[in-house]
């Protein structure tokens, strides 16, 4: 008897079909598994079998084989066992061969025959559906995150017995369903933090509030106390809400890393701020089993690296190609594949080993040692900053200052307005925010008069700046302008953006 049913495999944060056909012959008693598997598919064999015996199944001691294919295709992760023990039992005759057609089958077994929850569901069941799959049958854990996919029916089960009676009988059981309208209303949490809490650094909260509107990449540098760890964790407070297919974009990604936890979609933009002694693969991705690294994690948010000197300086570097793609790609062996990266960078730095350069009444170090710390950021990655801004030390009266600082919700509501504007102009170009006009958009976008051109002329000669420098001043110069409802970018936006360009110069400008 030959039966075949059909589950799927994670390719980068797609999901791939896999069909698992089974064959049961006459012959030596045998179990044989074979198609490209690595050792976690193979040892599918010693669980499938006694997870079967424990589950009440009796096979006639014959010769099976079990073949996933396509074969070029590495199969990865243990969500197979339950489609391996779904194909043989087909074969044996327990469940009609057709029963299997155009449904999906993922599952981990436990050797009692329980069902255990898989990494990864969200896009197996989404690439279920695009391929015309009617159904798919996954981990109980697992079923709001299936569910989450429309055009598909998704039925959690917790046993192979379970799995066994749904296939025998689809009808006399109810597929799993999620409300996502109610999903995305507990979008905006109650936040423990506030910008009115900062007093004073309206410089500081103007930047991070440019930066935001056009998910630009910011910089503080300054002394410590000065509010810069404050002021960064108060950004995912002022955050634009995500749309629909940003958050099942973000959610394939948590779904694969194995973080969706209990939620079956991320509905808020993320936040990620990983500690500097993070690897390279935690940052950007890859392992032995492939996973999305933090900037993936961030993807559609913030990732906000605190002191950034302090971090590993080869390991920030590989931050260089990402920033530019908006994804990493993953070389192994035999695939290659890509990782979604399309993050705003935040980060925070002192400008020398005490924090006080270039107050020479607090800072005692020497010039080579400024050098050396403020080097550990090479010149290729501070340009890949739109915005760097001087955070400075407030002082006692600002502090003391009793008068009732802008609160998120000020910031926020202005911050919607200038997306509004994006998402308008970027209607139907794949496109959400200003950081991501590539240089020709740059052209059709950001046009500019005589007397704005002369300006960027001046400063591009007088700064000695480089083509990305000068792209980034006109993408974020579009942001301000968006901030102000201008279609025009006047001199006004032009000179800002060129502002924020030059305060790198102050510290890394001798170098
Ligand atoms: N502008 C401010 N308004 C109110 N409190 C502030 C402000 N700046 C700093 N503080 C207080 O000082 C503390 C330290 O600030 P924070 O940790 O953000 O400084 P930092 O710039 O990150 O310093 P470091 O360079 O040492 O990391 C804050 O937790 C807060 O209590
Ligand atoms: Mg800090
Ligand atoms: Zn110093």
């Amino acid at each position: 008897m030959f039966s075949k049913a059909y589950s799927a495999v994670i390719h980068g944060i797609d999901g791939l079909i896999v069909s698992v056909e089974a064959d049961v012959s006459d012959g030596l008693p045998l179990f044989d598994m074979v198609g490209l598997l690595n050792s976690e598919v193979k040892e599918a064999r010693e669980r499938v079998r006694i997870a079967l015996k424990n589950s009440g199944y009796r096979l006639p001691a014959k010769r099976i084989t079990v073949n996933l294919s396509p074969a070029d295709i590495r199969k990865e992760g243990t969500a197979f066992d339950l489609p391996v023990a779904i194909a043989i039992l087909t074969a044996f005759g327990y469940i009609h061969d057709e029963n299997l057609h155009n449904t999906l089958i993922i599952g981990e077994l436990s050797l009692n025959g329980n069902i255990n929850k898989v990494n990864g569901v969200l896009p197996l069941v989404y690439a279920a559906k695009q391929e015309g799959f009617l159904r798919c049958i996954v981990p109980k854990d697992n079923a709001d995150e299936g569910a989450v996919v429309k055009g598909i029916k998704t039925y959690g089960v917790s046993t192979i017995k379970e799995a066994v009676d749904l296939l025998c009988d689809f009808e006399a059981h109810k597929p799993t369903t999620v409300d996502l309208d109610m999903l995305f209303e507990n979008k905006t949490g109650n936040e423990l933090v506030d910008f009115s809490d900062v007093n004073g650094q309206a410089a500081v909260k103007r930047a991070i509030e440019i930066a935001v509107s056009g998910m630009h990449n910011i910089l503080m540098i300054g002394p410590p106390g000065s509010g810069k760890t404050m002021l960064a964790t108060r950004i995912p407070t002022i955050m634009p809400e995500l749309s629909f297919d940003e958050s099942m974009e973000i959610s394939k990604i948590y779904s694969i890393a194995g973080l969706l936890d209990s939620r079956a979609l991320i509905t808020r933009r993320p936040f990620r701020s990983p500690h500097h002694s993070i690897t390279s693969t935690a940052l950007v991705g890859g392992g032995a089993i492939p996973k999305p690294g933090e900037i993936s994690l961030a993807h559609h948010g913030v990732l906000f690296l605190d002191e950034l000197p302090e971090f590993n300086k080869n390991t920030i570097e590989l931050l260089r190609q990402p920033l530019e793609e908006k994804a990493v790609t993953i070389s192994r062996l035999n695939a290659t594949f890509r990782y979604p990266a399309g993050f705003m960078l935040v980060a925070s730095m002192n400008p020398c080993s005490c924090g006080y350069y270039p107050d020479r009444n607090k800072c005692n170090c020497s010039l080579p040692m400024v050098k050396r710390y403020l080097g550990k950021i090479s010149k290729p990655l501070l340009d890949r900053f739109d915005i760097c801004i001087e955070a400075m030390q407030i002082n006692y009266k600002e502090l003391e200052n009793r008068k009732i600082e802008e609160s998120s919700a000020d910031m926020r509501s202005r911050i919607y307005r200038a997306r509004q504007i994006q998402v308008e102009r970027y209607k139907g170009q794949d496109i959400w925010f200003n950081c991501q006009l590539t240089s020709r958009k740059i052209k059709k976008y950001c046009s500019l008069g005589a007397k704005e051109q002369s300006l960027l002329e001046q400063a591009f000669i007088k700064m000695n700046l480089t083509a990305r420098a000068y792209h980034r001043i006109l993408k974020v110069a579009r942001t301000i302008a968006d901030l102000d409802s201008s279609e025009r970018i006047t001199s006004k936006h032009i000179s800002e953006a060129i502002c924020y360009r030059s305060i790198d110069a102050k510290y890394w400008g001798q170098m």
